[in-house]
């Protein structure tokens, strides 16, 4: 098995990286051209023959995704285009190709609302179009679902163990004001690893890949509280409120992850993992300041 990654300098490509490398039965290759270098693409696919492409690269706005509000061009060339043209050269080639997605494409509606533990699956259609984001990756997917050989992993909220930048806890902690909705997400630390088995076994189709169960911007940041900084506080404030402020809008939503978990029952659900991830952050706190 021959692996090649895009998007390896990135925050989950760099994860996704790592585990690879730790894996015996997988020869590594590092993609070094950019997407919409389509020649360059072709040829060090034709070069290094894998049998596996991982797509961790594309664009998601820095500091955040208002970023994509005024940079449509190049978010639609990269996160539209350019993925499309891979995944179709994949499909030629008979390569297996796995695709991070988002799960940021739902809000919550009358059919699935706040609090009622009705999740959108993978058949709903996507009811959140509110930021060029999310758009653009709903526009892939429905086009990148159609292949037979592409796994679709969408991803929600992604919390790691660490206090990096990209952490969704890192990030409402810095915020002055946080809005309080329940929300599917992912901690990497436990589904990367399901991702690559994933990967390894070839599967294909769309998958919802969060954690099971919700949980809301307060839990998390009580937590935080209680387990990594007691002196921490924070202030809430509505969603008309948190939309003044920000150019794109954010969806909130429940996914619905039972066909995940038919086929991967060990995972955790949201608060149970969520307790595991500050207990190894603590472990991370208290070495670096040993
Ligand atoms: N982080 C999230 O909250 C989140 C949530 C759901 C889904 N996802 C999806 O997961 C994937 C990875 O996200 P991330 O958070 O790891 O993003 P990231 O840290 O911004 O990393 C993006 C990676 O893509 C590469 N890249 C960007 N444009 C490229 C291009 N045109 N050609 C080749 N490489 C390009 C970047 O390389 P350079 O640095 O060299 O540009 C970098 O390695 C994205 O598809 C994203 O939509 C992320």
């Amino acid at each position: 098995m021959k692996v090649l990654i895009y998007g390896s300098t990135g925050w989950i490509g760099g994860k996704m990286l790592k585990l690879l490398s730790d894996l015996s039965e997988a020869e590594v290759i590092v993609g070094k051209h950019r997407l919409e270098d389509y020649s360059g693409v072709e040829k060090e696919i034709e070069e290094a023959q894998p049998t596996h492409v991982l797509l961790a690269a594309g664009l998601t706005g820095r500091p955040n995704v208002d970023w994509c509000e005024s940079h449509w061009d190049e978010v639609l060339r990269t996160n539209v285009i350019a993925t499309s043209v891979l995944a179709d050269y994949c499909y030629q080639q008979k390569i297996h190709l796995t695709y991070f997605g988002t799960g940021c494409i739902y809000e919550y509606d009358p059919k699935h609302l706040m609090g009622s533990g009705i999740g959108f699956t993978e058949e709903d259609e996507p009811n959140f179009d509110k930021s060029f984001y999310s758009k653009s990756k709903i526009i892939t997917e429905k086009i990148l679902k159609n292949y037979s050989n592409i796994l679709i992993l969408r991803i929600r909220m992604p919390l790691s163990d660490d206090l990096h930048p990209r952490n969704f806890i890192t990030k409402i902690t810095k915020y002055e004001k946080v809005v309080n909705i329940p929300n599917s997400m992912t901690i990497l630390s436990e589904l990367l690893p399901v991702a690559l088995d994933m990967l390894l076994k070839s599967k294909t189709g769309i998958y919802n890949f969060t954690n099971p169960g919700v949980i809301s911007h307060n839990e998390i940041l009580d937590l935080y509280t209680s387990l990594i900084d007691p002196s921490f506080r924070y202030q809430n404030f509505s969603l008309e409120e948190q939309s003044k402020i920000l150019k794109a809008g954010r969806s909130n939503n429940h996914l619905d992850v039972s066909k995940l978990c038919r086929e991967y029952p060990e995972i955790d659900t949201i608060h149970t993992a969520i307790v595991k991830l500050f207990e190894r952050m603590q472990k991370i706190e208290r070495a670096s300041t040993e």
